[in-house]
């Protein structure tokens, strides 16, 4: 079976649209952003809720990213318990119980994807109605494996589990029992997979701190990228929280989460002053 697969070459059929980051925060129907009804407007919080007057819009696009997400957790997964032979870690090598820990997670993330799809219908979404967004299996192509434990276990699924408790809450406050159990149990799916994101991750870079260090950047990065411009922090400004408690469990240290809340924070900010500059140049 060939292995190193591109991104170009994932199998969907024609109800797919493909997207890149740049695309997706300008498409005006994934409107989980801080843009359309600010904290101050609404009064005590932005956090997505019923209440929202773009609640519908908002959950069912959050929703269907989670489904391509889970696709792509999948493929991901799948890829890295595949492309590299077992070995001591070393060079292009990765343990034998790292490969058997991905074909675990490639088997959850398979029912996921059932559940994100039922989810979706039941939501009243259609497979393709939303663009998706390729950058979890960008992340999940690297060449080093443990830069794909950084990039996809710790940082995105890191990301899923703050979603996946948004939703989960979301789903709480709708009175809809399916919703806020299904994303409770997805939920403690993804916090044994970056658990063992962090795990792997120390154990595999325990003698070679350089790698580590480049793991760990790389994790940096894609955190920023998906920071969203503020819509994940922990101030209720944002539509996503930053779910500490579930974080630490899942093998974060204080430190890390203070550092993904900084960042959070700064991105907030950062979005706020030019919606600031904005507003002013449009006289509003
Ligand atoms: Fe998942
Ligand atoms: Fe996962």
């Amino acid at each position: 079976m060939r292995q190193f697969f591109p991104v170009e070459d994932l199998a969907r059929d024609d109800r797919f649209v493909q997207t890149n980051m740049a695309e997706r925060l300008a498409d005006k129907r994934t409107d989980i952003d801080v843009r359309k009804s600010s904290a101050k407007s609404r009064g005590a919080s932005n956090r997505i809720a019923p209440d929202r007057r773009d609640a519908s819009a908002a959950a069912r696009s959050l929703m269907h990213g989670i489904m391509v997400g889970e696709i792509q957790a999948l493929e991901g997964a799948g890829r890295t318990a595949h492309d590299f032979e077992a070995g001591d870690g070393s060079g292009d090598t990765i343990p034998f119980e790292l490969k058997l820990d991905m074909a675990r997670q490639a088997w959850d993330e398979a029912r996921h994807v059932e559940i994100s799809a039922k989810l979706s219908d039941w939501m009243g979404t259609e497979i393709g109605e939303f663009a998706e967004n390729t950058v979890l299996f960008e992340a999940a192509c690297s060449n080093d494996p443990v830069l794909r434990l950084a990039g996809v276990n710790r940082a995105l699924e890191g990301l899923a589990i703050d979603v996946f408790t948004q939703m989960k809450e979301f789903g709480q406050l709708a009175g809809d029992p399916y919703l806020e159990f299904c994303e409770d149990w997805m939920l403690a799916d993804e916090v044994t997979h970056v658990k063992m994101g962090s795990d792997w991750l120390r154990k595999v870079t325990e003698k070679d701190p350089d790698r580590r260090a480049k793991a760990l950047e790389f994790q940096q990065i894609v955190d920023k990228l998906f920071s969203f411009g503020g819509a994940r922090s922990e101030s209720e400004e944002s539509p996503i929280g930053l779910a500490r408690r579930f974080r630490e469990l899942a093998g974060f240290t204080d430190d890390e989460v203070d550092t993904i809340s900084k960042m959070d924070h700064d991105a907030l900010e950062e979005r706020k002053a030019a919606l600031r500059v904005a507003h002013e140049a449009a006289g509003v």
